[in-house]
C-alpha cells in the first residue's frame, strides 16, 4: 500500500467520526510513522519542534487515531494496522451528474471541531429540509469555514452546489446572471428572481451566499439593506417563503431583517448564532507551536472567546514577540493587537451613534448592566424604545452578550471599546469639548480607576 492510500484511509476515518480531515502536523506524524522515521527526523522534515511532536501532539494524535479507527494505534503499529483497511470506494468517488462551483469558498482542509454545529446544520438541511439558513456571528468566528465544511460534507445530496461571496457587493442582476444559467445548465439566461426560484424548485440545489452583511446598511439598526441592495432582501424573503426543494445557506455578521422575520423553529427558515470553538482554537494554538500549560492555553482561548481568527493573529504575535511563550504574553496584559484592531474597527464603524454610545457605556460599566442603568447613564436621554432597538441591533451584530435583561461585552471587545474611549476622551479634552462625555455621568461610574490608568499610561 502507498502512503497516499494510507492517508486517504486515515482521512476518511477521521472525517466519518469527526467531520474533519487531518491537519498538517497530523499528516507529518502519519508520514513519519508510515516511513518509520524518528521524531527527530519528523521534526527536521516538518519544521515542528521535536518536543511538540513527541510530548504534546504525538500522544494526542495516536489516541485520537485509535478512536477514529476503532483499533489501538501508536507510532510503531500504525503501518501494520492501516494496511489492514481497504478504501471505502463508494464514499470517496463523487456522484455523477452533479454540478459544483465552489467559487471563493475557503479551504477547510485544516478544519477542526464544531461537531455539534455540523450535526445541527446537517439535520436542518437534510432531515428537516430547511429552505433558508443564516449562520450569524462576529467577524472571524468561523462562519465561512463552517459553511464550507458542511457544504463539502453534504454536497453529494444535491444536484447542484454553488458558492458565491457577496463581499464585493455585486448587483443582484450580476449574481442572478451567474446563478440561473448554472442551475439550468445554460438552458435559461434570464437573470430574474422568479427564474432562480423556478430552478431551485426543479432541482435540489445548495446555494451558499457568503458575507451577506456587505449588503446591509451600516449605522442604521442592524439587518436592514443598503438602498441599492433592497432587492436582495426581497429575493431572500422569496426564497425563505416560497416552496422549493433547495437550501440557501447565508453567512453574515448581522442577522438580516427577513431572516429575523421569517425564522421559526418549526419552519423552513432558521438561523444559527455562532460562538467560538474550543477545538478549533486549541488546534490553532498547537499548530502555531505556542508553548504553555493546558491551563494557559485555555486561558488564552477564553480571553479571545475562542475566536479562531483572533487567536490566529494573537498566536502569530506571541510567536514573534514572546518566543511562543503564552505565560510571558499573558503577563503583559495587553490583549489588543493591530490586526485585531482593524477587524474591530470595521465592525465599530458600522454602528449607529446610539449603538456606539451603548458600547462605550457597557465598556465603562464593565459588568452586566441593566437597561435602566444604561438609560440613566446615557446623555442626552434616549427613549426606552430606541435603547431596546439598539440593544437588539447590537445583539444581532454579535457585539454584546445578553442575560435576562442585562447586557455586557466579551472581554476582548470591552478592551477594544475602552481603547476607543480613551482615544476619544483624549481628543475631546484637546478640543475642549464634551459631546459624549458628560463629566458627572462619567464620574458616577466605577470605571474611573481603570480608565485613568489606561489614559495616563
Ligand atoms: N473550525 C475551524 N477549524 C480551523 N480553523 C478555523 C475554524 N473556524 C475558523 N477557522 C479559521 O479562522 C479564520 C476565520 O474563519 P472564517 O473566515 O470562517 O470567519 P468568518 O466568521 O467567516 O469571518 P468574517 O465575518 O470576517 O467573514 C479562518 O482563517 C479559518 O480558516
Ligand atoms: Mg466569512
Amino acid at each position: 500500500m502507498e502512503f497516499s492510500q494510507a492517508l486517504e484511509i486515515a482521512n476518511h476515518a477521521v472525517n466519518e467520526k469527526l467531520a474533519r480531515t487531518l491537519t498538517e502536523v497530523e499528516i507529518a506524524l502519519l508520514f513519519g510513522a508510515w516511513n518509520n522515521l524518528t521524531y527527530q527526523q519528523i521534526a527536521a522534515r516538518s519544521g515542528y519542534s521535536i518536543n511538540y511532536l513527541q510530548r504534546d501532539i504525538g500522544p494526542k494524535f495516536w489516541q485520537f487515531l485509535s478512536y477514529t479507527l476503532g483499533r489501538k494505534v501508536n507510532k510503531t503499529s500504525l503501518r501494520g494496522i492501516l494496511s489492514q483497511f481497504t478504501l471505502p470506494i463508494s464514499n470517496l468517488q463523487p456522484q455523477n451528474q452533479r454540478s459544483v462551483d465552489w467559487g471563493e469558498a475557503i479551504n477547510v482542509s485544516h478544519f477542526c471541531g464544531r461537531i455539534e454545529e455540523i450535526e445541527k446544520l446537517t439535520h436542518w438541511i437534510l432531515a428537516e429540509r430547511c429552505r433558508l439558513i443564516a449562520l450569524v456571528g462576529m467577524s472571524g468566528i468561523g462562519k465561512s469555514a463552517l459553511a464550507a465544511k458542511v457544504s463539502q460534507l453534504i454536497q453529494t445530496e444535491f444536484e447542484f452546489v454553488i458558492w458565491r461571496s457577496l463581499r464585493n457587493a455585486p448587483p443582484l442582476e450580476t449574481l442572478l446572471a451567474e446563478l440561473v444559467p448554472f442551475l439550468s445548465q445554460q438552458q435559461d439566461i434570464q437573470a430574474k428572481p422568479e427564474r432562480l426560484l423556478y430552478w431551485l424548485q426543479k432541482h435540489r440545489c445548495l446555494v451558499i451566499f457568503d458575507n451577506q452583511d456587505t449588503l446591509l446598511q451600516p449605522v442604521q439598526h442592524a439587518g436592514n439593506y443598503q438602498p441599492d441592495f433592497r432587492n436582495y432582501g426581497e429575493l431572500f424573503r422569496l426564497l425563505g417563503e416560497a416552496s422549493h426543494q433547495s437550501c440557501i445557506l447565508l453567512t453574515s455578521r448581522e442577522k438580516s431583517a427577513e431572516v429575523a422575520l421569517l425564522e421559526d423553529w418549526n419552519g423552513g427558515v432558521r438561523s444559527l448564532s455562532l460562538k467560538g470553538s474550543w477545538e478549533a482554537s486549541m488546534a490553532l494554538i498547537d499548530a502555531k507551536g505556542l508553548v504553555g500549560s493546558e491551563a494557559e492555553k485555555r486561558h488564552l482561548c477564553e480571553l479571545y472567546r475562542c475566536n479562531p481568527l483572533i487567536l490566529k493573529m494573537v498566536a502569530t504575535s506571541i510567536q514573534s514577540l514572546f518566543d511562543g511563550e503564552i505565560a510571558v504574553f499573558l503577563q503583559t496584559e495587553t490583549p489588543i493587537f493591530n490586526g485585531m484592531r482593524h477587524l474591530l474597527d470595521q465592525q465599530f464603524q458600522r454602528l449607529s451613534p446610539l449603538e456606539q454610545t451603548i458600547m462605550y457605556w457597557l465598556a465603562i460599566n464593565r459588568e452586566w448592566t441593566t437597561i435602566a442603568q444604561l438609560q440613566a447613564d446615557i446623555v442626552p436621554a434616549v427613549s426606552r424604545t430606541n435603547l431596546l432597538e439598539s440593544l437588539e441591533s447590537l445583539t444581532w451584530r454579535s457585539l454584546i452578550e445578553k442575560r435576562s435583561g442585562e447586557y455586557t461585552q466579551q472581554p476582548m471587545i470591552m478592551e477594544y471599546v475602552t481603547d476607543c474611549l480613551v482615544h476619544q476622551l483624549a481628543t475631546e479634552l484637546l478640543m475642549v469639548k464634551t459631546s459624549f462625555f458628560n463629566q458627572d455621568a462619567l464620574l458616577k461610574t466605577t470605571v474611573l480607576e481603570y480608565l485613568h490608568e489606561k489614559f495616563w499610561h
